[in-house]
């Protein structure tokens, strides 16, 4: 399978290494055609996609950086080389959305959270999404200190020198200006001024660039400053890091600051509060975005007060405040030329169509998953009809499929036109192609309505599933191990050599011991692994003897347990011993410890039950165990804001509160390193209850529970 169609952080090394080989050669080879022979076998949006997966994969690979790298060609840093900055508050993203009714649900979201009616009286800013590079300006008393490169997100690289050479971005604020303040925004190449350059490039007989973004990323990844001053970049600010004191209180207002200090501001930003208004400036940017001057991929939309977008808050990677309405999704036609069935971690039988190889957006796609059976036949996951009857996908059919941003390809329709004679209806299998166990559709207990997930059976016996298991184990979240990456455990799971063989997690852990005892099966002397490889397997494998407790939990596998969950119960229990003594206890369904975990909000019914399941299954423990004899977890760190008085209590919110929803009463309390509770127990430290609180506050009495009420509540805590 080509890896194209792999996420780049997906990647094992060795994918990563030969495709960085294969990119070298195919690019040098659409260079001599194009430049050598002017006559192009891609169009340049393939070769763009191709330099900028080059580029992604070097930047997460910067140690496979190759000598005839195509990234260096344009003379940019090697990765790695400027030093690192640490932002003072992390550089977010943005979620996603792409049609008129995921607008509107981000627009009732923001109400909801807030606790008001949709009315259109909350105000949103709508700006261009610049295509380019976010950038963090520092500013200490007037002066630019220091300029950073978004990088993870908590650090990135400092460009200052380079930024220096940037006319549009000021050297120095006004005197009123705070005494430090971080402008962030975006720092792109103006599309005229990038034709321009490649004109130049061509005329002295230069390779030409690929397309504003990267030339923009290249220029600022210059050693020498002067190569940047040259390359025209500009920028635009749209908001901020650090400030010591706030000139503005709106979204708007603050550009408005940012303007008046002399930064370049973007011309198209409204201030809008109906969702007709939003979806017509979008419409609107929409037509103008071929006439820009630079290159856009969306429309941002942001909770314009900043109190509320205070309110509002963040998730893991994103603000609750914005989104970012991009357009649409670029799609493409091509056949399918096989359904295959994958079996997953869990057992689930996964369809993909094995496509045609087609350019979509810029990207080839060979690989679009089908999702289940329901999706096969054109039913969504809510049993809605998302395709028209007989739209059923079929081998030989042709399909439109969808790229939509950093989304797995879709298969949007079947053009029936274009069907085969006599073409068939897939046919589901009904046993698991692995291991021939039954495959099944379960019944949802509650709804009484057939699951759309097939599952093999097999459990422990279907190899998919101990293979996958494994891989998960080692995956970024759980274990992180460098070097074992799937293909390194597929290869290691089907050795049967006791020397070799890893059939379950603590096996990772015994290899470097089993090795050592072998005299005959020796790692360094198998294809693909050598001296050097081995030594640093064997050290990324002890690197993690010590583990963070929620990577431990978020390991094992256990159904509907994701890396949140795994925080939360890590954050719950402290310690594994805690957590594994009253998972057993749980089983239990009257005792305290069943009680407690279906307390801990966020756990559901059937999260609770399949962690008690798990740990109920002898099997597990044995697994457990054997990896216990091998790792330490570590307890699970205090929380953050450990200095805020409710620090480490549990907290329960009851009664209606009028001073902010449930939602974010949550938030706030978990904000300040609080945990929350649904349902009050002997462990509640506190209970905040409001008018028409009822049971919960007279348990807590009973248990002499301190209890409060909203305002109470933000005496405590200070707000
Ligand atoms: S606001 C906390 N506004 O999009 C939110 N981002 O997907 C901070 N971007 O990394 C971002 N134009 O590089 C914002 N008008 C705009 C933007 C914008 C482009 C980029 C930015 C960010 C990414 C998030």
């Amino acid at each position: 399978m080509s890896t194209l169609s792999i996420a780049v952080e997906d990647l094992t090394l060795e994918d990563a290494a030969t495709e960085l080989e294969r990119l070298a050669k195919e690019l040098a080879h659409h260079d001599a055609l194009y430049h050598g022979k002017d006559a192009p076998e891609i169009s340049d949006a393939d070769y763009d996609a191709l330099k900028r997966r080059n580029e992604e994969i070097e930047a997460r690979f910067p140690e496979l950086v190759r000598a005839d790298s195509p990234s260096r060609k344009v003379g940019a840093a090697p990765a790695g080389i400027f030093q690192q900055i640490t932002h003072a508050r992390p550089m977010l993203s943005l979620d996603n959305v792409f049609s008129d009714e995921d607008v509107s649900d981000f627009i009732s979201s923001v109400y909801r959270f807030l606790g008001l009616l949709p009315d259109n009286s909350i105000a949103f800013t709508a700006e261009p999404k610049i295509d380019g590079l976010s950038m963090s300006l520092r500013y200490e008393n007037g002066r630019l200190v220091s300029a950073a490169t978004r990088g993870d997100g908590t650090t990135g690289e400092n460009v200052t020198a380079n930024i220096r050479t940037i006319k549009e971005i000021p050297q120095t604020l006004p005197a009123d200006a705070p005494a430090i303040v971080e402008v962030r925004g975006e720092v792109y190449m103006g599309k005229s001024d990038f034709l321009a350059l490649n004109e130049q490039m061509l005329a002295e007989g230069k390779q030409t660039y690929v397309n504003p973004r990267n030339t923009a990323a290249g220029s600022l990844r210059q050693l020498d400053p002067a190569i940047t001053a040259s390359r025209k970049l500009k920028f635009f600010a749209y908001a901020w890091g650090e400030i010591s004191d706030m000139p503005a209180d709106t979204q708007s207002g603050m550009v408005e600051v940012f303007k008046r200090w002399g930064f370049p501001v973007n011309p198209l930003t409204q201030r809008l509060s109906s969702i007709e208004a939003i979806l017509e400036h979008y419409n609107g940017i929409g037509l103008k975005r071929p006439d820009l001057d630079y290159d856009i991929d969306g429309v941002v939309y942001k909770v314009d007060r900043l109190d509320l977008q205070q309110r509002l808050g963040f998730r893991s990677r994103s603000p609750r405040w914005a989104t970012a309405h991009k357009f649409p999704a670029e799609q493409a036609f091509t056949t399918v030329e096989k359904i295959e069935i994958q079996v997953g971690r869990t057992g689930a039988l996964t369809p993909v169509a094995r496509l045609t190889p087609v350019t979509v957006g810029g990207v080839v796609v060979t690989n679009a998953t089908l999702h289940n059976a329901d999706y096969i036949e054109g039913i969504g996951n809510g049993g809605e009809r998302i395709r028209e009857e007989e739209h059923d996908i079929r081998v030989g059919d042709t399909v439109i499929v969808q790229r939509a941003g950093d989304v797995i390809p879709q298969v949007l329709d079947v053009v029936m036109e274009k069907r085969p004679e006599g073409s068939e209806r897939y046919a589901f299998p009904k046993i698991c192609p692995v291991c021939g166990s039954h495959a099944v559709r379960e019944r949802n207990e509650k709804t009484g309505k057939l699951d759309s997930v097939t599952r093999c059976t097999g459990g422990f016996v279907c190899r998919a599933q101990a293979v996958e298991h494994l891989k998960h184990f080692v995956s970024r979240n759980a274990f992180d191990i460098e070097g074992l990456g799937a293909k390194q455990i597929d290869f290691f799971f089907e050795a049967e050599d006791p020397a070799l063989s890893i059939k379950t997690a603590p096996d990772i852990f015994t290899l470097e011991k089993r090795q050592s005892a072998s005299a005959l099966t020796k790692l360094e002397n198998i294809d693909g692994f050598g001296k050097v490889s081995v030594r640093k397997l064997y050290d990324a494998i002890n690197d993690r003897r010590q583990v963070a407790l929620h990577r431990l939990i978020y390991a094992l596998g256990i159904r509907h347990v994701g890396e949140t969950t795994a925080k939360l119960l890590a954050r719950s229990y402290g310690s594994y011993t805690a957590f594994a003594d009253a998972m057993k206890a749980a089983s239990d369904i009257t005792s305290e410890a069943w009680s407690d975990l279906n307390t801990i909000d966020g756990i559901g019914d059937v999260v609770a039950r399949a962690i008690v399941e798990f740990f109920k299954e002898p099997r597990n423990m044995d697994v457990v165990s054997r990896l216990l004899d091998e790792v330490t977890p570590q307890d699970a760190e205090a929380p953050v804001a450990s200095s805020s008085p409710v620090a480490g209590k549990t907290v329960v919110f009851t009664g209606s509160l009028e001073k902010m929803t449930r939602d974010e009463a949550k938030a706030m309390a978990e904000r300040l390193g609080a945990k929350v509770a649904g349902s009050v127990s002997k462990k509640t430290d506190l209970l905040v209850a409001g008018p028409g609180a009822g049971s919960k506050l007279e348990k807590a009495r009973e248990l002499g529970v301190e209890t409060t009420d909203e305002d109470g509540w933000f005496t405590l805590i200070g707000g």
